[in-house]
């Protein structure tokens, strides 16, 4: 069987009518694997994501997951397909508690996930312990670290098989930046395939499997982390079109 999960092919989308942000990309999300996608700020990187998991209508192209075309499905759709995406801005419902953050996405999913939601839920308190002394706290009131685990434990909740992964590690101390990237780490190892953005790019391309560059909404490079290490400074930069 193909290791391959998610499938673009030239896949072109915007906001607005004529003006396309993306434009004509591929790129493939392997099991087990991370593929990391860096950029300049407005490159399109949210954008790409929005449109794998169906906020944002591809124009052209396809998107595949295990083979089957998904392009233009609603995201409740896409969930249950096996797809999760831990947004840039936050997911959560602040007046929500923790624990009810944590419940949601299967709850309402009960006919799929009935049998595991407490082994579930367990396994997700044993993995982020620290969720455990403030599951009934308000999610608003957590601190950014805190919020960052229950977005993770979310989706380690829900147990995807595409996990889209925008700036996890934007405003937090670096200590907890660790902790978020070993997640990910985890979360491929277990099998999930990964699409990570990050500003960290010297993170991205040391944790990465496959490493996609994208400027003005085209993938402009590609390739191993081998590729990219070495010089990284001077082959990224010359890439992206700038100095830094
Ligand atoms: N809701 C929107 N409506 C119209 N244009 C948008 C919208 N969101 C983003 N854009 C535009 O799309 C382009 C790509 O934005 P996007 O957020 O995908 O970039 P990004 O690579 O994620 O940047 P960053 O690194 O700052 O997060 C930008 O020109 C942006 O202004
Ligand atoms: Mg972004």
């Amino acid at each position: 069987m193909s290791d391959v999960l998610l499938e673009l092919d030239g896949v072109t989308s915007g906001y607005m009518g004529d003006i396309d942000v993306l434009r004509n990309v591929s790129l493939t999300i392997r099991q087990g694997y991370i593929s990391g996608l860096i950029g300049l700020n407005g490159a399109g990187k949210s954008t790409l994501f929005k449109t794998i998991y169906g906020f944002l209508k591809p124009k052209s192209g396809t998107i595949r997951l295990q083979g089957t075309d998904i392009s233009g499905k609603e995201p409740h759709a896409l969930i249950d397909d096996g797809l999760w995406y831990i947004p840039q801005e936050s997911s959560l419902f602040p007046y929500l508690s923790v624990e009810e953050n944590l419940r949601l996405p299967l709850e309402g999913r009960r006919g799929k996930f009935g049998a595991v939601i407490e082994q579930r839920f367990d396994e997700t308190l044993a993995r982020f312990p620290i969720l455990r002394e403030k599951l009934k706290a308000q999610a608003g009131d957590l601190s950014g670290g805190q919020q960052k685990s229950l977005e993770f434990a979310k989706a380690y909740m829900v147990q995807p098989r595409v996990c889209l992964i925008d700036e996890p590690s934007i405003g937090l101390a670096p200590k907890v930046a660790v902790e978020v990237f070993q997640w990910i780490k985890a979360f491929a190892e277990s099998g999930m395939g990964i699409l990570l953005v990050d500003h960290n790019v010297r993170r991205v391309v040391a944790m990465s499997d496959h490493i996609y560059v994208m400027s003005l909404g085209e993938i402009t490079a590609s390739g191993s982390p081998e590729d990219f290490q070495g010089d990284l400074h001077a082959q990224v930069r010359e890439w992206l079109g700038i100095n830094f």
